[in-house]
């Protein structure tokens, strides 16, 4: 059925990284850090490898079953029954108000490498800020435009060349010179003074969080909408590339790797951030900022000098093509979809003109979140909490109206997401319960963890989904 004219994976490990690729990016560098640092430390952590374990690795094995097995991307839904295409449209309106961000914040990092690139030549790339600079970036409001442009031109370009051509070779030798990098920095954050403080965060046991029900359920939330976020859950990414994925390969075996090696760069982040914010006293609270503050800090004042300026190219250039990967990924779940509705209703496709357009979309939509400063307020654009004439941090001041960015952010992985994934375990686990097994042991394979998966997608996943959206709809609304 999938040996259309979409293409397919010329290799397992193309598959693999390009997946890893995809899952891989600014959720695990930006977003797992930031959220550990504001969100308890080590409960944080336990409560997101338990998350993943319990629900991510399930969910995934799902996606990808159903991909392979529709051969469709996020219209997959909708080919079971077309009482399901809510469930489709959602998983593509939600990549799309993702990459709309997500590509402000991928510009951001490009600004940081070209900043460390021109000071390898002794020209001062910060604006004279230094380490301060992510303040001052946020409220040059031409360079936020610049480098939203950038962003989704550098990714709308690789998507026009379609899938083989254009995601396969760029992952393939990004993700380990990622790798190598972070463990190089680790080892040398680990020899500053005060760095142990970061590993005490991280990795003591301190379970003092899970005995208060109100706190429990706060971190419980951000690491549910963290670990959608970074394993790419509930979108239809993981959809489309299991409809490339041809019938003699292990779906299961897949759907370990890639949330095993996603975690991993996140943990390695984490290693990498948390020990940093310590030696350079940086707050782990600090939000949305942390990895820009903490890392120019190592870059600048920790390295210095020329060592300084080419390992933090390095990094930022390194963390630039991990989210443009990334964001491949998220205009491709958009472009395919409407490919394949195009093609279902008899037209040919122009996918060229298909991309543009969404890129022209995305730069509209992502516009607030490049020029509301974050809502540190008094920026060329009013935060949403600003338009509404309210006062930071009073009555009626929520998460959904504090800025642009975590409105969106909310909206999909606080949210939609999680809500996504109800929907979907639910009919996996009620209305087609043999879908996912038989796709799994296609080739003669056995289904492992069949026991666990079938009160997973009943019982499990429901029930942490509603808790979970119970509680992000309380604090969306603050109520
Ligand atoms: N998982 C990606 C990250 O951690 C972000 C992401 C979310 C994504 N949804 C996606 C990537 C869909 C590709 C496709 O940065």
């Amino acid at each position: 059925m999938q040996e259309n004219n979409r293409g397919q994976w010329s290799s397992s490990f193309g598959f693999l990284m390009a997946s890893i690729g995809s899952a891989i990016g600014l959720g695990n560098l930006w977003g797992f850090p930031y959220k550990m640092g504001s969100s308890g430390g080590f409960a944080f952590l336990v409560i997101y490898l338990v998350l993943v374990l319990l629900v991510g690795i399930p969910l995934m094995t799902a996606e990808f079953a159903l991909g392979r097995k529709t051969g469709t991307g996020a219209g997959a839904y909708a080919k079971l029954s077309k009482k399901y295409r809510p469930i489709g449209w959602m998983a593509n309106f939600v990549p799309f108000v993702i990459l709309s961000f997500y590509a402000v914040l991928a510009g951001m990092t490009l600004r940081y490498c070209l900043g460390f690139l021109v000071q390898i030549v002794g020209i001062d790339g910060f604006s004279g800020q230094g380490s301060g600079f992510f303040g001052y970036l946020l409220y040059d409001s031409s360079s936020m435009v610049i480098f939203l442009a950038l962003a989704l031109i550098i990714t709308m370009v690789i998507v026009m060349g379609g899938v083989q051509g254009g995601i396969e070779k760029f992952s393939k030798t990004v993700m380990p010179a990622l790798g190598v990098i972070l463990i190089v920095i680790i080892i040398f954050v680990a020899t500053q003074d005060g760095a142990v403080e970061g590993y005490k965060f991280m990795f003591k046991p301190d379970l003092s969080l899970f005995s208060d029900p109100e706190s429990f359920f706060g971190v419980l939330k951000v690491a549910a909408g963290q670990m959608f976020f970074s394993l790419s859950l509930a979108m239809g990414i993981n959809i489309t590339f299991g409809s490339y994925l041809t019938k003699d390969r292990d779906i299961q075996k897949n759907a370990l790797i890639v949330p095993f090696s996603d975690t991993l760069f996140a943990v390695l982040a984490g290693m990498m951030i948390m020990p940093a914010c310590a030696a350079f006293g940086v707050d782990f609270g600090a939000g949305p900022g942390l990895l820009f503050a903490s890392m120019q800090n190592v870059f600048l004042d920790g390295m210095g000098g020329l060592i300084g300026n080419v390992m933090g190219f390095l990094f930022y250039f390194l963390v630039f093509i991990a989210a443009i990967t990334s964001a491949i990924a998220l205009l491709e779940v958009c472009a395919s979809s409407i490919v394949d509705r195009q093609i279902e209703k008899g037209k040919n496709p122009n996918r060229k003109k298909i991309s543009l357009i969404l890129a022209v979309c995305l730069f509209v939509v992502g516009l607030p979140a490049a020029l509301d400063a974050l809502g540190s307020g008094g920026a060329l654009l009013k935060a949403p909490f600003e338009l509404l004439g309210l006062e930071i941090g009073g009555p009626g001041y929520a998460m959904w109206n504090d800025c642009w960015l975590d409105f969106y952010d909310m909206l999909t992985e606080g949210v939609l997401m999680p809500l996504g994934a109800l929907l979907m375990s639910l009919l996996l686990g009620w209305k087609l319960p043999n879908l996912v097994k038989e796709e799994c042991e296609e080739g003669g394979r056995p289904f492992k963890f069949a026991g666990y998966f079938k009160i997973a997608f009943r019982i499990v996943i429901p029930v942490i989904m509603l808790i979970v959206l119970y509680t992000q709809i309380q604090a969306f609304f603050n109520i």
